[in-house]
């Protein structure tokens, strides 16, 4: 018998001795993507925090238009920041003592397409400590505006608020900086049960990249949450030839037009590309803006009138 033929003999042998129900493909399909914690009102409360960054922090108290007030009176800003040279970056860290979670929010751009067409798609060595682990430029040129301020402050608020839970949240641009910070937080503390939940993120770095973070979270709570046919999280095209392709971390949860959701198949479940009956089955003449406009929790018109 062939090797191959073997190996997925084997494959199927272990997945069918791990399955207790009767075996059908669509079966095993519909088992390996459904995870219980997985709902549109779990999207929505995280894509509310992602969509606050858009608010105006100054009177998010008393603002009426703000997401944060309307939604989560419970939420207190602890931190803001907001920085345009040498690149943009603003957001906020929220307490919010009812649920005892931080969140860290990063705000994202309606100029993503700028940036991920800007010159700085080249990548660089990132983090220091991981060899051969590249990120995009322009991303992390915009994450280091503000790592300073928000690595600080997260790390005096876990010390200051024990069995509290952290999640790091973020939207576009804002996304792909949120990852950054959650790998930056991750090199300097224990990150045992944080949080990643990032909206319409473009791809950020290289494979190495990509598996460094998917060992981070383990079994924990990694949502990318990509919508429809939304055309940034197929940016940057894997092209360039130098220093590496770029690869999406896990794990893509796909949330559809008709608001269902497909938990993607991960990485380490045997794939070395993204799921193929996700996102990824979309072609390029059917990418949409639109959609990256349009997120669970997130409002359309914050993202639009936002500077
Ligand atoms: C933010 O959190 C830190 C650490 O718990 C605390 O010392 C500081 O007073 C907080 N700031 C605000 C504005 O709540």
């Amino acid at each position: 018998m062939h090797s191959i033929q073997l190996f997925a003999l084997l494959l199927f042998a272990f997945r069918v001795s791990s399955t207790p129900l009767v075996f059908t493909e669509q079966a095993y399909y519909e088992e390996q993507r459904s995870i219980p914690s997985v709902s549109i009102e779990a999207l929505e409360y995280w894509g509310r925090y992602a969509g606050a960054a858009y608010d105006d922090f100054e009177d998010w108290e008393t603002c009426s238009k703000c997401q944060i007030t309307k939604d989560m009176h419970q939420t207190s800003l602890n931190t803001t920041w907001s920085t345009s040279l040498p690149a943009f970056s603003r957001g906020f860290i929220g307490v919010n003592h009812q649920q005892r979670q931080v969140i860290v929010s990063f705000r994202g751009t309606t100029h993503i397409m700028d940036v991920l067409a800007d010159t700085q798609v080249a990548q660089a060595q990132w983090p220091p400590l991981i060899s051969g682990s590249y990120v995009h430029f322009g991303f992390l040129l915009a994450y280091m505006s503000a790592r300073q301020t928000v690595q600080t402050a997260v790390q005096a608020l876990m010390l200051d608020l024990p069995g509290y839970s952290l999640t790091f949240v973020g939207h576009s641009l804002g996304a792909a900086q949120t990852v950054l910070a959650l790998v930056d937080y991750c090199q300097q503390a224990e990150c045992d049960g944080v949080g990643l939940v990032t909206f319409g993120a473009p791809r950020i770095g290289n494979r190495l990249f990509a598996q460094y973070v998917n060992s981070l979270l383990g079994e924990n709570v990694l949502w990318r949450v990509v919508h429809g046919s939304d055309i940034v999280p197929h940016l940057p095209q894997a092209l360039l030839l130098f220093p590496g392709q770029y690869v999406h971390s896990d794990r893509e949860i796909w949330v559809k037009d008709d608001r269902s959701i497909t938990a993607c198949e991960r990485s380490s479940e045997g794939r070395a590309e993204e799921d193929a009956l996700c996102s990824a089955s979309k072609h390029m003449w059917q990418w949409s803006m639109q959609d990256h406009m349009e997120y669970p929790g997130i409002s359309l018109l914050l993202v639009l009138f936002s500077v």
